[in-house]
């Protein structure tokens, strides 16, 4: 029989592993709950209509990358590829814009996406973001920016660049966009077949192709920044005040476009300087017209996520160790069956009060025992002997020091705690 594995492009969080997730996402609720944010969990899957018309249908995600199917009842239904557009349905369904504004979410969750998986690429990868939804105050903007960039400080991770951009408006946009394609099509021959196909369709995109000789065609396009109206270019200028106020170093990118059609305003990414081809940590920006798209009124909103496995990736790159303890305070070892149950009632009182306790499974030999404490790290082993039982005692030992001694039944507990607490655990 063929051997099942995981699906290509997912992979297992081992335990142990798991311990280094966890510390990401304590510092990202840590941090955004600092700023306001709560969290937000929506469903794995949303009808496919949503992220059709949220992300939109000449983008890549909704082209090429969706994991889509139909249920039993008929519905087509899709694994949700980013999070931005189910909070967004959420806001409206469960009515919070009747809430006063704006409302602010965090989440963590796992995204899909149909991709080729490379280092820093999967179809089942990892994503934590916020939205803050009912505001167009460019101080939102820049806490989408100033509250990750704290986040991968506190991590330790210093060598990432913030880049920065505003792709304008429906007002300004068009403008752009018809000097932009006059652009592009004078130097079609150029382009990949691709560009040539989507530059009157979707033209910033063109800007975003990874191919070489397009971007070497497309060196010196038409900036969207320089073609913004009023209202947009002193939005842009105020998110850039705000972040030199908090002396955030950024650069503007006049090539940075994003790959969701929702953005308006302000888009940046923060790319690690550390890792190599999948490099940016994380991507974000203004998306005004989105809460209308999906059904509701015209709603200002900004939010960014980033990809889990990159800030992994980025930690690993500058050999950042994960403060992990795996160790155990306290190994439960019965010596004969006589004294198994005795230790399941201690192993579990001690498990009570908050100690992490291994107690033997197998009723193995003593030795036996020792090399599982061993290899548990175990700083204090309590070793219940028949004879000493009938006395009322058992033998604790400090693994550390070697030092044994004689303990109370009744004061075990107590004296374990005792200890542990002293070591500052
Ligand atoms: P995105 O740029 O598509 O934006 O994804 C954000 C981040 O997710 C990327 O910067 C990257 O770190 C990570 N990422 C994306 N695809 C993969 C993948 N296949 N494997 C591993 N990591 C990946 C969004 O998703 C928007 N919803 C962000 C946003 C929120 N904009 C406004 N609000």
């Amino acid at each position: 029989m063929a051997k099942i594995t995981a699906p290509r492009g997912t992979y297992d969080i081992l335990p142990g592993e798991s311990r280094r997730w966890q510390y990401i996402e304590d510092a990202v609720r840590r941090v955004f709950q600092a700023y306001g944010y709560e969290e937000i969990r929506t469903p794995v899957f949303e009808h496919t209509e949503l992220f059709v018309r949220g992300i939109g249908d000449t983008t890549d995600v909704v082209q090429k990358e969706m994991y889509t199917f139909t249920d039993r009842g008929d519905r087509s239904l899709t694994l949700r590829p980013e999070g931005t557009a189910s909070v967004v349905r959420a806001y409206l369904e469960r009515k919070l814009h009747a809430e006063p504004q704006p409302i602010k979410f965090f989440y963590i969750f796992p995204m899909f996406r149909y991709e080729r998986p490379q280092a820093g690429r999967y179809r089942q990868f990892y994503q934590f973001g916020a939205e803050c939804i009912g505001s167009s105050d460019p101080i939102t903007d820049v806490e989408m920016i100033a509250a990750p960039v704290q986040l991968l400080r506190t991590l330790g991770l210093g060598s990432f660049e913030v880049q920065l951009n505003s792709i304008g408006c429906p007002q300004c946009r068009p403008t752009h966009r018809q000097i932009l394609v006059e652009w592009l099509k004078q130097r079609e021959d150029k382009l990949c077949a691709t560009c040539r196909e989507r530059m009157e369709r979707n033209p910033l995109r063109v800007l975003d192709c990874k191919v070489e000789t397009c971007q070497e065609a497309t060196q010196g396009a038409p900036c969207s920044s320089e073609h913004l109206c009023t209202e947009c270019a002193d939005h842009f200028a105020e998110v850039q005040e705000y972040l030199r106020v908090l002396d955030i170093p950024f650069t503007v990118n006049p090539r940075l476009v994003r790959g969701l059609d929702y953005y308006t305003k302000t888009v940046f990414e923060i790319v690690s300087t550390d890792v190599g081809a999948q490099s940016a940590l994380l991507g974000g920006g203004r998306y005004d017209g989105l809460v209308e798209e999906v059904g509701g009124k015209s709603t200002p909103a900004v939010g960014f996520a980033a990809g889990m496995e990159r800030i992994l990736m980025a930690l690993q790159a500058r050999g950042i160790e994960v403060p992990i303890n795996l160790d155990y305070d306290v190994y439960v070892a019965p010596l004969g069956a006589g004294a198994r149950p005795k230790a399941v009632e201690l192993a579990f009182a001690l498990r009570n009060r908050g100690l992490r306790v291994d107690v033997d499974y197998g009723g193995r030999s003593l030795k036996a025992q020792m090399k599982t404490a061993n290899r548990d790290n175990v700083k204090l082993t309590v070793i219940l002997g028949e004879e000493e039982l009938h006395r009322g005692v058992a033998a604790l030992r400090d693994m550390e020091t070697g030092q044994q001694e004689e303990v109370a039944l009744d004061d075990i507990v107590h004296r374990c705690i005792s200890i542990r607490e002293r070591a500052g655990r």
